[in-house]
Parts: C-alpha cells; structure tokens; sequence
C-alpha cells in the first residue's frame, strides 16, 4: 500500500473554483529521479515556426499546461493545422504533434482575437509573425499579459512597415496588427530580451533586406539555432544577428526537459541538507544554464552526465546533492541567462554563508508578476532575511525558514519557488493560489508528492 508522503497531505490540497492552496511539509530526506517536461520556449518556436515551414514536422516531448495551449490555440486560429497524437505513431514517444506547415504566404485570417493567455512569449513571437500578414489580427492575453510592456515590439516591427495599434498608447495589449510588406532594419535591442529579438527575427524572414539585430547581452538563442536548421539566412557574429529573407523548411524536433523546471529540483537538493536529485533529459544549452553557473559558483555539488547533442540542442542528466553554499552576486550578463531562475537562486540565498545580491535585474518586474516584490514578500514571510531593491534584492543567508502562508500572486514561477522553499521549511507552508503552476508545469504537485512519498520510503 502507498505510504501516506510526509510532505504533502492530498487531503489539505483544497481547491475553490479555480483558486487551489496547497501545504507543505518539512521532508527529512530528498532523493529520487525526475523528468521535467519539455522545453517552453524550444517548444513554442517549434510550433511556431513550424507553422510557417513548407510541409509536416513532427514535435515531440512538447511542453505541457496553459503555455502550450496558448500557442496551440494562437497558431490553429491562423488556419494551421496541428494534430496531436498519443502514442505517437512511430512509438518513439507517448505523445506528439504533427505542424502541418502552411508556408509562408498559408496563414488565414483570424475570426476573432487571437488569446495568447499567460504567455509573453506566444504574444511577442506571434505578433512578429502576424507583423508580416497581408491581414487584420487582434493579439491578446489573460489580465497579467494585458499589463506587460508591448512598446518594445510595436517600436521595431512599426519601424519595420506594420501597422500596430494598442492601449496606452499602442504599449500594451490587445494588439491590433495589420501586416504590411516589410523592410529590413537595423535594431539595437533596449533589453537583453529572447522575447524581442525573436519577434523581429520572425519578422526579418518576410522583409525586403537584411535585417541586424545588435543585443546588449546573450539571451537564449533557440530561434537562431532553428531557424538555420530550417534553411533561414541567419548569422550570428558576437552580440550582433542579422536575418535575411528566407522561406523556412519543415523542421522535425525533440524538444529537450526544460531546465527552467529542473531547476526547482537542483535548487531543492543543493539548498536541502540530506538530498540527491537526478533530474534526466534536460536542456543545457549554454544561454540557460547560468543556474547551474551560479549554484556551482556558490559552491554546489552539481554534476551533468551523459551530456549528448540532440538535433540544435545540448542535451545532459543533472545529479545535484546536499551543499554547503556560499553567497554571490548576480548581475550584469549573467542576468539574461538566469532571468527565470532568479526567485530561485533568491531562495538558494537564503541557506548560503553570507549575503547574496541580485541586480541589474529590473525586468524581473515585468515578467507574468512583479517577480521581485514577489520574491520578496514570499520569501519574508517564510522567515527570510530578504531586502528588495529597485533593480534586485538582497538576501542574508540565515540558513533557515520557519515556513508560513504566502501568494502566487498568479504566477507560476513564485508558486513553486515558494513550495520548493516549504520543503526546507522548519514549519508547515501554505502557499495560496498554487493552481498557477499548471501555466508551465501541471506536474509540479504530483511529482512533489511522488518525491516526497518515495524519498519517505527510501529514507
Ligand atoms: C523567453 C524569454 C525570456 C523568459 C521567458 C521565455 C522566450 O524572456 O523570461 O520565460 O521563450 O523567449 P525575455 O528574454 O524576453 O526576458
């Protein structure tokens, strides 16, 4: 019979409409072997660009919850057909989709508003591509899409010949686009952002001319990487891209475990005193992994085994183990690279000798939450010593959490930061509006009580 799990009492997940509060427990021990889901963004371009090629690809191992929904649904609504197949005809894996690629001129238009949902991602990407369609379109998203910046892509794919329209002064969602004939531009990115220079790249494949693109630092560089698997013009030299006109070859792809949710695990077991996680299949291409850099710069017992290529990507198993950290400042270039691990790596603060410090990370504040008062205001109230500033926060590594009740606030990441924090915990943690997780990892809870139950057995 199944042991009850220490940590998590199925009993005390309750759930209310479509609001679910979840309670954590001290575990004493954690070990055990996860496979995280795919890849989002790697998942989101695979659909994406896909539904542009000119023919069928197959994607399989696609990310799961309302993410990959929301670009489902944004691409189907574009008259791209994309079936869904489970087992995945060739056996080669429990699931997969086939993107039967309208070409480039294939795209229909819509019916109604686009709904991009949560994602930032869908919503930049596709209004790059809707940028060059001899159409109307109206881009939107759920409330917390509907407050975050726009301006950023509206400036360049305007100066690129699209007409957009928007609130607050074309800054925010819905989006109203009506495509034109693009022409190639030369952009110097205001953000380290994938988001941007991905909508523009998407963009320069329609536009008369070469378009370059010069970044302020590395971001993840997924669309590069598949776009030239795809047959596009695209170079890459220092921080500077440029794109040219391309028509994009269908693009089978194995989207790889996506490290932003093996974080969470690696985070768990570095910062928890009797701990080894094996988190297999995960992405480790080098514009993410900066949350390994920075635990392995804090002293962390990380390994990565049977580090392997699997189509564009790096692909490796990550062991981490119990550790006795030390804190570290994290900012300038690193930040890019470790934007969605941040509130995490704050967590890791908290149980490292001395006093982290995170700056030069502002767009933390515009992400699917104000992800630094966020941070901030979780973490404080679990017993963190814990400072926020304008551009990061400042952790005193105290070595300790008492645990108690905190919020979302909506967004995924903070609902499992706070959860992972909770396993730490002296005392039982409650974090409200857990049902946030679902937008990147509907897992989470499931392999948090599986973890927790068979580290229980084991232990
Ligand atoms: C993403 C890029 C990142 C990241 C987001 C996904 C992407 O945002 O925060 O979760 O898929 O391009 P920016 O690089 O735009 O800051």
């Amino acid at each position: 019979m199944r042991q009850r799990p220490s940590v998590f009492i199925p009993q005390e997940r309750t759930k209310q409409d479509d609001h679910m509060r979840q309670v954590i427990r001290h575990i004493a021990r954690l070990e055990g072997t996860i496979v995280p889901p795919g890849d989002k963004s790697i998942s989101q371009r695979a659909v994406l660009l896909n539904s542009i090629a000119t023919g069928p690809a197959h994607v399989s191992n696609l990310c799961e919850g309302d993410d990959r929904s929301s670009i489902l649904r944004c691409t189907r609504a574009l008259g791209v057909r994309i079936s869904r197949h489970s087992p995945c005809p060739d056996n080669s894996s429990d699931e997969c989709f086939h993107v039967h690629g309208a070409g480039p001129d294939g795209l229909t238009e819509p019916e109604t508003v686009l709904n991009a949902g949560n994602s930032g991602t869908a919503m930049r990407l596709v209004t790059g591509m809707l940028a060059a369609q001899p159409f109307l379109s109206v881009v939107s998203g759920d409330r917390s899409l509907r407050s975050r910046p726009m301006d950023r892509i509206v400036e360049p794919l305007t100066q690129m010949g699209a007409q957009i329209m928007g609130r607050g002064k074309d800054t925010l969602a819905p989006l109203a686009i009506r495509g034109g004939d693009l022409k190639a531009i030369d952009y110097r990115l205001p953000v380290a952002s994938a988001q941007l220079k991905s909508s523009i790249m998407i963009a320069a494949l329609y536009a008369e001319g070469r378009t370059t693109i010069d970044q302020p630092a590395v971001s993840r560089d997924h669309t590069e990487r598949m776009l030239r698997s795809m047959g596009a013009d695209v170079e890459t030299e220092g921080l500077r891209i440029a794109v040219g006109p391309s028509v994009l070859s269908p693009l089978d792809v194995r989207v790889p475990g996506d490290i932003s949710a093996a974080a969470f695990w690696i985070v768990a077991a570095c910062c928890h005193p009797n701990a080894r996680i094996r988190v297999e299949g995960v992405g480790v291409n080098s514009t993410r992994t900066g949350v390994l850099d920075v635990l392995k710069d804090m002293g962390a017992r990380i390994k990565l085994e049977n580090v392997r290529e699997d189509g564009e990507e790096l692909v490796a198993d990550v062991v981490a183990e119990s550790s006795d950290l030390r804190a570290t400042e994290i900012g300038g270039d690193m930040v890019p690279r470790v934007i969605d691990e941040l509130p995490l790596l704050a967590l890791a603060g908290c149980f490292a000798r001395g006093t982290t410090v995170i700056r030069d990370a502002s767009e933390l504040r515009v992400k699917e939450s104000d992800r630094i008062s966020g941070t901030v205001r979780g973490l404080a109230g679990l017993g963190a010593e814990i400072e926020e500033r304008p551009d990061g926060m400042v952790i005193d590594g105290v070595g300790v959490l008492t645990g108690g009740e905190c919020q979302s606030g909506g967004d995924h990441r903070i609902a499992m930061t706070m959860a992972i924090a909770g396993l730490m915990a002296t005392g039982q943690t409650v974090v409200e509006g857990a049902e946030a997780a679902g937008v990147s990892y509907p897992q989470f809870w499931d392999t948090l009580e599986s973890l927790a139950s068979s580290s229980r057995v084991s232990s």
